[in-house]
């Protein structure tokens, strides 16, 4: 009898936290989306080895981030640890933004033997772009000119927004996000580790380079869903 009591004492805090756990793992584990083309698949515009370091390393890093950092988070909350749930939502918040702003760049990007930098023709993205800016010209000049003006790291999103439908750039630091009433459709990294390897210091030649990539057909279906 008596064993049996110490046995349930010791056993429920170990389920109890094994299940919290394993819930919270269950819950809020993301990982590495699928890529729809290879690595090469970019050349010459991004290199294959850029691609590689970029998906397998920093794209990964995130993935980990995110998912260690939202399982810190459940702990400290449960622990009622006000000042660590504080610390780890900055966590979230880089990591978080680093893992959804890369799975919109990789789908919003494809080879040319997959339709990449083929504008699009009679969507509703397109022709909205074309009473707004007259042609895709302009909005990828508009786009470039927001990634040159990035001082550090960030990203130049082209985005609808759902409260009139206008299709808009905006720019964001680190791995800051577009949220809210801002439905991304082109998300472009202007992190170093986007085109060092290749371009060096020349950042302006990246920007031209991967219009030439650029997906269109996923950010009409983007702007229709
Ligand atoms: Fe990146």
């Amino acid at each position: 009898m008596s064993f049996l009591r110490t046995a349930v004492r010791s056993t429920i805090p170990r389920t109890s936290k094994a299940t919290i756990s394993s819930l919270g793992a269950v819950r809020t584990k993301v990982s590495l989306p699928d890529l729809k083309w290879d690595f090469g698949d970019l050349e010459p515009f991004i290199s294959g080895q850029i691609n590689e370091v970029h998906y397998t390393k920093h794209h990964q890093t995130y993935v980990n981030g995110y998912n260690t950092s939202v399982e810190q988070h459940a702990e400290a909350k449960a622990a009622g640890d006000v000042k660590k749930t504080i610390e780890l939502q900055q966590h979230i918040k880089f990591h978080g933004g680093g893992y959804l702003n890369h799975c919109l760049f990789w789908d919003n990007l494809a080879p040319n033997k997959q339709g990449g930098g083929e504008l699009p023709v009679d969507t509703a993205f397109a022709k909205k772009v074309e009473e707004q800016y007259g042609s895709f010209d302009n909005l990828i000049a508009l786009t470039n000119s927001k990634l040159a003006g990035i001082q550090g790291s960030g990203w130049a999103f082209i985005v609808k927004n759902t409260e009139n439908g206008a299709v808009e750039v905006v720019q964001r630091y680190n791995q800051d996000t577009v949220t809210g009433n801002l439905k991304p459709l082109v998300a472009i990294d202007a992190w170093e580790h986007a085109y060092y390897l290749q371009y060096k210091n020349v950042k302006v030649d990246y920007f031209k380079a991967i219009w030439n990539v650029i997906n269109w057909a996923e950010a009409s279906k983007r702007f229709d869903a």
